[in-house]
């Protein structure tokens, strides 16, 4: 009697060549993946208008990032900052990462729509994907709602940025969107899970990325799944093309993340503020830290082969 789980049945793998040698993939069925993704859900999904208590007391001493995650954490300008400014360049930096995350989830679920609209309607991958969706929908809701909780308003992105999102819409391209997800989620992701858990922080702060930080596992889950599918099918041209073009987006948006108006708010002139963010030492490996599971999993499938992971190292997003 064979003594294979009904999941090892549904797995095959495939071969990427890589200039470094062929990357072996393990690919787990579409519909296997969904239903587990599915059943998580169902378990795990939060209502941020009862999960949250948005009437919590904002002690204004108490930061709302940890410190170490503030981009001039360490340097000379950091030191010239009263412990109100510190705080306040924190609540700052969290809302302008809230904006970004609101800017990224939109175009998400445009993504998702156009991907789940060319499968079949009734599979459970595309369940996974509406499902997703309904996540990213309360998420975006609540960035908002903290925002305002914080006394501040949302920012937008530059408009470069801003204009490639709006073209980026037009366009599907599953191979580039997956893997533009798993930048964002994975990013965020190392931000947060150092944030909920930090007791000497905003308490709505800890709520709204505990929530965030246990729905987006499905969500990265569901995205390198369906990269490593598409990866597999890709010719090696297509996908270094695609890898390097993810790659100066990606530095483009790690450089833009905190918003001009988080310097401007404590007194600094933001030009200052983000050259010194951008030669802080500290700040650079905090950035490739926050990367670093995204891209121990590009290089696994090949998505660092070729120009990509210059671009990376160029950016500071990679040792
Ligand atoms: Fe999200
Ligand atoms: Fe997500």
């Amino acid at each position: 009697m064979s003594t294979a789980t009904p999941e090892r049945l549904h797995r095959e793998t495939a071969v990427v060549r890589c200039l470094d040698g062929d990357h072996t993939l393990v690919l787990t069925d579409r519909e296997t993946v969904a239903e587990r993704l599915l059943r998580t859900s169902r378990k795990h999904s939060f209502d941020p208008d009862t999960d949250v208590d948005w009437a919590a007391p904002q002690d204004p001493d108490v930061f709302y990032l940890p410190p170490v995650l503030a981009s001039l954490y360490e340097t000379p300008l950091w030191e010239g900052l009263t412990h109100r400014q510190r705080v306040e360049l924190t609540r700052r930096e969290l809302c302008s990462i809230a904006s970004f995350g609101i800017w990224s989830e939109m175009l998400l679920m445009q993504a998702l729509v156009q991907h789940a609209y060319r499968q079949r309607f009734d599979s459970g991958h595309v369940a996974y994907a509406l499902t997703e969706i309904a996540d990213e929908c309360r998420h975006s809701v609540m960035f908002g709602r903290m925002v305002r909780t914080c006394g501040l308003r949302t920012t937008r992105p530059n408009a470069l940025q801003y204009g490639l999102g709006k073209f980026a819409n037009t366009v599907y391209d599953p191979l580039v969107k997956f893997a533009g997800t798993l930048v964002v989620e994975e990013f965020t992701d190392s931000f947060q899970r150092l944030t909920f858990p930090d007791e000497s922080l905003q308490p709505m702060v800890r709520q709204v990325t505990r929530i965030h930080v246990i729905e987006e596992a499905r969500h990265i889950k569901y995205a390198r799944e369906e990269l490593k599918r598409l990866v597999a099918t890709a010719s090696a041209p297509r996908r270094r093309f695609a890898a390097a073009g993810l790659a100066h987006a990606t530095k483009l948006m790690a450089s833009q993340v905190v918003h001009p108006s988080a310097y401007a708010a404590v007194g600094l002139d933001p030009r200052v503020a983000r050259r010194a963010a951008a030669a802080s030492p500290h700040r650079r490996a905090t950035m490739a830290w926050a990367f670093r599971k995204c891209t121990a999993f590009f290089e696994e499938v090949g998505f660092l082969d070729g120009r990509a992971r210059g671009i990376w190292v160029n950016a500071g997003l990679l040792e």
